[in-house]
This record gives structure tokens, C-alpha cells and sequence, in this order.
């Protein structure tokens, strides 16, 4: 009973970009998300307002923001890690954002700077802005499975940030597997916890294909529920943090499995393959898809 349609979250121009050792020039990227875009896309990240000195790959978002901000029919959500980045992000034209927590102690000092407990005080301030302006807020949970230092994570802790996220308004809560270790046997009972406290209607899923595990989890998440697919074109990214990393799932890859079980995405794949194939020609490799490869769009 898989659900008919299926939202795909396309995150390939931030969480991708972010992690290519390249960086990738503001025209080639509103390129790739003009072309996401017209693949049929809802909802493109298009990047973040964090600190250049974090991130330098995405250091021209207002640049990038300015560009794509008119673009009509899709929404283009930016990351957002404090009241600094909402601000800018707002100035820029953003009409949709994300913040962004962990489960894990060790990778929310890691990747924010902070403890999880200053991360949400800061959130309850971003979301407070937020609904002032009648902006939504996406909430990301980070290491749901497991922590590149402290090794698996509690379910128990996963629902906590969940619930706090949805308690303080956001619409949707996006569920990541940073480091791509999960499989369907340590999903369910991650799921299982975070249902119970978030209506499922509100989650996401994010995974990352380090063990190429990210289709069987995300068909574990879609029979439990879930109708919310975080992916990425072409299967940009890694991450810093795991040795071998690979991105998050291709969306073609997605696109290709949703066909099979009848869902519906409002996705062409046709010119998503276009889009993938833009950009990994620009990134001067073969994609990370097995669909688009399979296709012939390397
Ligand atoms: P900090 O160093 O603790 O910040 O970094 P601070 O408040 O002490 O400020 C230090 C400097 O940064 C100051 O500048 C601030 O103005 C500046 P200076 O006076 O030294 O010139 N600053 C900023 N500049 C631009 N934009 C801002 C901003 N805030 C402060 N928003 C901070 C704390 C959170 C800023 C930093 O750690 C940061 O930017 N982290 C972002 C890391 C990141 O983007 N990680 C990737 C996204 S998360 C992810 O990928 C996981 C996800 O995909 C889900 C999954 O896979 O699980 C979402
Ligand atoms: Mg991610």
C-alpha cells in the first residue's frame, strides 16, 4: 500500500553541491536548478546562508537566491543555522527555509558548532522569525541511525529532536541518515520511535548511499508511511565526515523505483536525466545514478 503520490525533495544543488570538493560557479548552479525545475521538481534546495568559513562551496548564496528567486511553480528552500542566516536569507528573496538539528552530541558540535540544546533554543528563535512573515520552516534531524564518533543512535534520541522541531512549528520533518549507514532492519525501529511522537504525515526521509542501502530504506520508510523522499540529481555530494562516502540517493534512481510501484511524482524523467547529465558533465565524472547510467546519460 504504497501511498499515490510521492513529494521528492530535491536537495542535489545544497546538500550535493555542499560536499563536492569543486566549487561550483553561481551560474553553473542556477543553471542546474532551472533545469531541476523544469524536470517537473515541487521542491528544489536551492542552498544555504551559513558561514562562508563552514561551507565556502556555498558562500554566493544570496548570489544564487537572487537568481533563482522568481523562478514560478516550485519552492526553493535555503538552510538556515541561526537568526544571522535567516536574516540574510529573508534580504535574498527566500520565501521557504530549513534549520537544521542533530541526535547526535558529537556531530551537532561538529557541523554547528553547538550542543543540540543550543541548536533548538536557536530554531525556537529562527521559527518564531519565521512565522512572523508567514515563512515555513523544514526541519532537519541529522545522524537518526548513526554518528560518524559516537556509532549508533538512539531511536529514543532521534523522536526528542522530532518532536521538539515539530513542536516549534515546522511543517515538515526531514529524517537523515548523514552517513549513509542505515538499512531497513535499524530504519524501522528509528521510524517506529519518531511516529509515535510526529505524525508521519509531517516526516521525510534523507538518505545517504554510502552501502547502497538508500532504495531498500526508502521502500521500508514508503510501507510504513512516509510520502516524503529527500534526494539528490545524479547522486551529488559525500560527506566530509565518512571515509568513502558516497551522496544521497539519486532522485532519477527515486524517480525510477516510485515508476515501478505506480506512484506518481509529477517528475519527467526525460529531463531530469538532462539535469544530471549537466552537471556531472561539468563535475568532469560519471554520474552517480545507476538509472541515468542504465540510460545512457553519463
Ligand atoms: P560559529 O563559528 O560558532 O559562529 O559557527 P559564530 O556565531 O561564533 O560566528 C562566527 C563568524 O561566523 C562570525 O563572523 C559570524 O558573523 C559568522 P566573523 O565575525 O568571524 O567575521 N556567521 C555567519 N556567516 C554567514 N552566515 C551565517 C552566519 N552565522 C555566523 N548564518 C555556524 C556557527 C552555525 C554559523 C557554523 O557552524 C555554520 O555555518 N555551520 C553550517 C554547517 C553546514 O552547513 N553543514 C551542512 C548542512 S547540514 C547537513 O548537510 C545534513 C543534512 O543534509 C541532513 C543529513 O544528511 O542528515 C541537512
Ligand atoms: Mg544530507
Amino acid at each position: 500500500n504504497i501511498p499515490t503520490y510521492i513529494k521528492i525533495v530535491e536537495v542535489g544543488p545544497r546538500d550535493g553541491l555542499q560536499n563536492e570538493k569543486t566549487i561550483v560557479p553561481t551560474h553553473v548552479k542556477v543553471e542546474l536548478i532551472r533545469k531541476l525545475v523544469y524536470s517537473g521538481l515541487s521542491v528544489v534546495e536551492a542552498t544555504s546562508f551559513v558561514s562562508p568559513k563552514w561551507v565556502p562551496q556555498l558562500a554566493d548564496a544570496k548570489d544564487v537566491m537572487a537568481a533563482v528567486k522568481n523562478f514560478e511553480g516550485v519552492r526553493l528552500p535555503v538552510l538556515t543555522p541561526n537568526l544571522k542566516g535567516f536574516e540574510a536569507a529573508v534580504s535574498a528573496g527566500a520565501k521557504d527555509i530549513a534549520v537544521f538539528a542533530s541526535a547526535s552530541e558529537s556531530f551537532s558540535k561538529s557541523n554547528i558548532n553547538c550542543s543540540i540544546e543550543e541548536s533548538l533554543a536557536r530554531y525556537r528563535a529562527v521559527t518564531s522569525a519565521a512565522k512572523k512573515l508567514s515563512i515555513p520552516v523544514r526541519g532537519y534531524v541529522s545522524c537518526v541511525i548513526g554518528c560518524p564518533v559516537e556509532g549508533s543512535i538512539s531511536p529514543l534520541k532521534v523522536a526528542y529532536v522530532a518532536k521538539e522541531l515539530h513542536e516549534m512549528g515546522c511543517f515538515e520533518i526531514s529524517l537523515g541518515d548523514t552517513i549513509g549507514v542505515a538499512t531497513p532492519g535499524t530504519v524501522f525501529p528509528m521510524l517506529d520511535a519518531v511516529m509515535a511522537v510526529v505524525p508521519v504525515e509531517k516526516l521525510a526521509v534523507h538518505f545517504h548511499d554510502t552501502y547502497g542501502q538508500a532504495l531498500s530504506n526508502i521502500l521500508l520508510s514508503l510501507q510504513m508511511g512516509i510520502r516524503v523522499v529527500d534526494s539528490s540529481v545524479s547522486g551529488l555530494g559525500g560527506c566530509p565526515y565518512a571515509k568513502g562516502a558516497s551522496g544521497n540517493v539519486a532522485t532519477e534512481d527515486v524517480v525510477y523505483m516510485l515508476r515501478g510501484l505506480g506512484a506518481t511524482t509529477n517528475v519527467d524523467m526525460g529531463k531530469l536525466l538532462l539535469a544530471g547529465e549537466y552537471i556531472s558533465k561539468y563535475l568532469g565524472r560519471q554520474s552517480g545514478s545507476k538509472t541515468a547510467i542504465a540510460l545512457n546519460h553519463i
